[in-house]
C-alpha cells in the first residue's frame, strides 16, 4: 500500500518491528521501488558507503533456507535486505543511518521490517552477500507484509510485549548540561526532530541516545550512553553505535522536512560527561 502523503514523523511513528510475515508476495513494482532506493540511501554521514542487497529466499530449497537461520525470531519472511560496510571509522553509525532510511522507505511502501543485529546466522547471510575481506555484515532486515495484513494488531501486540515503551523526554534530552531536563518549550522548532529520536528503534530497546542542547540554541549534541558489555557482545560489531546512526537519520529527516537548515558535524561540544560518549552535533 502506497501512502505518499505521510510526513517523515508519521512514517517514523508507523514503523515497528514486525517478526511474523504473511505469504503474500511483494509486488514487482514495490520491490523495484525499494531496490532503486538503495543507491540514494547508501551514502553515510561520515563518508562510508553501505552496500545493500535484496535476498529472495523464494527460489531456495528448504535446506538452504534453514541454513539461513533467524533462530525462530522471524517467521514467514521470504525477502531480506542485507547491509554491508567496510571496516572504517564511524562505519556503524553510517550503517545505522543508511539502513534506517531503507527501513523507513519500506514502511512508506506499506512493508514490515525488523532490524536484526544479533538473532541471525551472520556467516550464512554473509556468504550470500559475497563480502570482500574488509567488509562486514552488521545487520539485516526481513521485508514483507505482516501476517495479519495490517499494522494495527502488531501495535497491540507490541504494547503487550512492552517494546513500545520509550523513556520520557526528561531521561533523554538535557539543557546545556547533562543534569537539567530539556523542556519542550525550550526545544522550540526541534520538538518533532527530538521526538523522532525518542521513538527510534534501538538494539534491545536500550535507547542509548542522549542529547544536550548547546548554550547556543542552534546546536544539539548527540551522545551515546554506552552499555560497554552489551555493545561488545557481537565481536567487532558495535551494535549501540548503529543505534546512534538511526537517531541521526530520524533527527535529520524530520528537521529537513520541516525546513530547518543545518546538518550533523563533529564539533567540539565543550563539555564532557561521565558515561557519555560524544558522537556528533546538529549545527543549524
Ligand atoms: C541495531 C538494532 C539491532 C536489533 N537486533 C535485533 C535482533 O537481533 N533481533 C530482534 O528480534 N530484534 C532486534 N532489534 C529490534 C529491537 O528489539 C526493537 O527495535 C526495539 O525493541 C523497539 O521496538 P520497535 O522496533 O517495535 O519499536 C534490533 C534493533 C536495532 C536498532
Amino acid at each position: 500500500m502506497y501512502n505518499i502523503l505521510m510526513t517523515a514523523l508519521e512514517t517514523i511513528q508507523r514503523r515497528l518491528s514486525v517478526r511474523r510475515y504473511s505469504d503474500k508476495s511483494i509486488e514487482t513494482s514495490v520491490r523495484e521501488d525499494l531496490g532503486t532506493y538503495f543507491e540514494e540511501a547508501g551514502k553515510g554521514l561520515f563518508g562510508n558507503l553501505v552496500r545493500f542487497k535484496l535476498l529472495d529466499l523464494g527460489p531456495m530449497s528448504r535446506e538452504e533456507m534453514r541454513s539461513l537461520g533467524t533462530y525462530g525470531f522471524i517467521k514467514g519472511a521470504k525477502l531480506f535486505v542485507l547491509a554491508a560496510v567496510k571496516e572504517n571509522r564511524c562505519a556503524f553509525e553510517d550503517i545505522g543511518y543508511c539502513m534506517e532510511k531503507v527501513i523507513l522507505k519500506a514502511t512508506e511502501l506499506g512493508l514490515g521490517t525488523c532490524w536484526l543485529g544479533g538473532t541471525f546466522r551472520r556467516s550464512a547471510f554473509a556468504a550470500k552477500m559475497e563480502l570482500s575481506a574488509d567488509e562486514m555484515l552488521p545487520a539485516i532486515t526481513p521485508v514483507g507484509y505482516t501476517n495479519n495484513g495490517s499494522f494495527a494488531s502488531d501495535r497491540v501486540l507490541r504494547y503487550t510485549i512492552g517494546s513500545v515503551k520509550r523513556h520520557p523526554w526528561r531521561n533523554l534530552f538535557y539543557e546545556v548540561n547533562d543534569q537539567q531536563p530539556l523542556e519542550k518549550a525550550s526545544a522550540a522548532d526541534f520538538v518533532d526532530a527530538l521526538e523522532a529520536v525518542r521513538i527510534a528503534p534501538s538494539a534491545s530497546n536500550k535507547q542509548p541516545w542522549r542529547i544536550v542542547k548547546g548554550e547556543n540554541s542552534h546546536q544539539y549534541h548527540l551522545y551515546l550512553k554506552e552499555n560497554k558489555l552489551y555493545n561488545r557482545l557481537l565481536g567487532k560489531i558495535r551494535i549501540q553505535h548503529i543505534d546512534m546512526g538511526i537517531a541521526m537519520c530520524h533527527f535529520e529527516m524530520v528537521a529537513r522536512e520541516q525546513g530547518l537548515s543545518g546538518g550533523w558535524e563533529v564539533a567540539n561540544p565543550g563539555s564532557k560527561y561521565d558515561g557519555l560518549q560524544y558522537i556528533a552535533t546538529w549545527v543549524s
